[in-house]
């Protein structure tokens, strides 16, 4: 069908595409037990869904401003920043549908082709699929079981180039649950700041830590705040992950860039579900 260049590598991810096929057992009447896809057992709180059903009712069903209506923002920059222990701006954060826009969108407004982007293996597919579309080269850098799951930070050296334009961590890890410790976290903030790169850090499963508080964030390193894409949002944490709402936060001036691209993309997040997440500041934390 002579398909532009940019999607010839894209693959199916494995977690929809199982889903699919479970869910096409299912309507032949099949019992299944779902163990694909990544996303709670149980419904979204009452509380969310009876604001979600109000804004409906409340005709709450119109356009919204592309990065998402300014009190959401507000209570996300409210909520993680007092999460992480720093000071963030609304303007900082982009809100979209699902978490999934706060990787693929400031990847595509960063990277340039040729340019290199490290990712952990395992990992996310995402990341692969949308360093491509970019034009990015990826770079896998193993996961270590026997260290926790954490990067093999001699790995991380050996990988850094003058093209490196992005490194890309997940923590807690998407497939491991490995939790990077401070001390990478540390290492990984010198050499980006060292060779002037960005880090993404996708930080979706910081609130889904049982033993002790939710993970650190590179984000509150000294030099990083410059230089850090944090990408978040409410499928997991708060059983949302059909209503499509998550966020980035990021620099102001990326912020407006990844904003363009939502508007020229999705236009912007459904109205109701942005007043469904508004609560969500009120479930677990203050
Ligand atoms: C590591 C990781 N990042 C991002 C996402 C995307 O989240 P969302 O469904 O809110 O777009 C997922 C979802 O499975 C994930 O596992």
């Amino acid at each position: 069908m002579g398909f532009a260049e940019r999607v010839l590598h894209l693959a199916p991810e494995g977690a929809y595409h199982m889903l699919a096929r479970a869910q096409a057992l299912e309507a032949e009447g099949r019992e299944i037990i779902h163990l694909e896809i990544g996303q709670p057992d149980f419904p979204t709180f009452q509380n969310i869904a009876d604001a979600g059903v109000q804004a409906i009712r409340d005709g709450e069903t119109r356009y919204t401003p592309s990065a998402g209506l300014l009190k959401l923002r507000q209570a996300i920059a409210t909520q993680a920043s007092a999460q992480r222990g720093v000071a963030l701006r609304p303007a900082q954060v982009v809100v979209g549908p699902g978490a999934k826009p706060a990787l693929f969108f400031p990847t595509l407004a960063l990277v340039r082709p040729g340019d290199e982007v490290i990712y952990p293996d395992p990992g996310f597919p995402t990341y692969r699929a949308m360093i491509g579309v970019a034009g990015g080269v990826s770079v896998p850098v193993p996961l270590r079981e026997e260290a926790d799951f954490s990067f093999d930070l001699a790995a991380l050296d050996a990988a850094i180039t003058d093209r490196t334009r992005m490194i890309i961590i997940n923590s807690p890890s998407n497939p491991t649950g490995g939790v990077l410790p401070m001390t990478a976290l540390e290492h990984i903030a010198e050499i980006a700041i060292a060779r002037d790169i960005w880090v993404l850090s996708d930080e979706i499963y910081t609130r889904l830590i049982f033993d002790g508080r939710d993970a650190a964030s590179i984000y509150a390193l000294p030099g990083m705040a410059a230089r850090t894409i944090i990408c978040d949002g409410f499928s997991k944490t708060y059983a949302m992950t059909g209503w499509r709402l998550g966020y980035g936060i990021m620099p102001e001036p990326l912020a407006e860039r990844v904003g363009l691209l939502l508007t020229h993309s999705v236009g912007c997040t459904a109205s109701f579900t942005q007043y469904a997440g508004l609560p969500q500041r009120y479930v677990f934390r203050p």
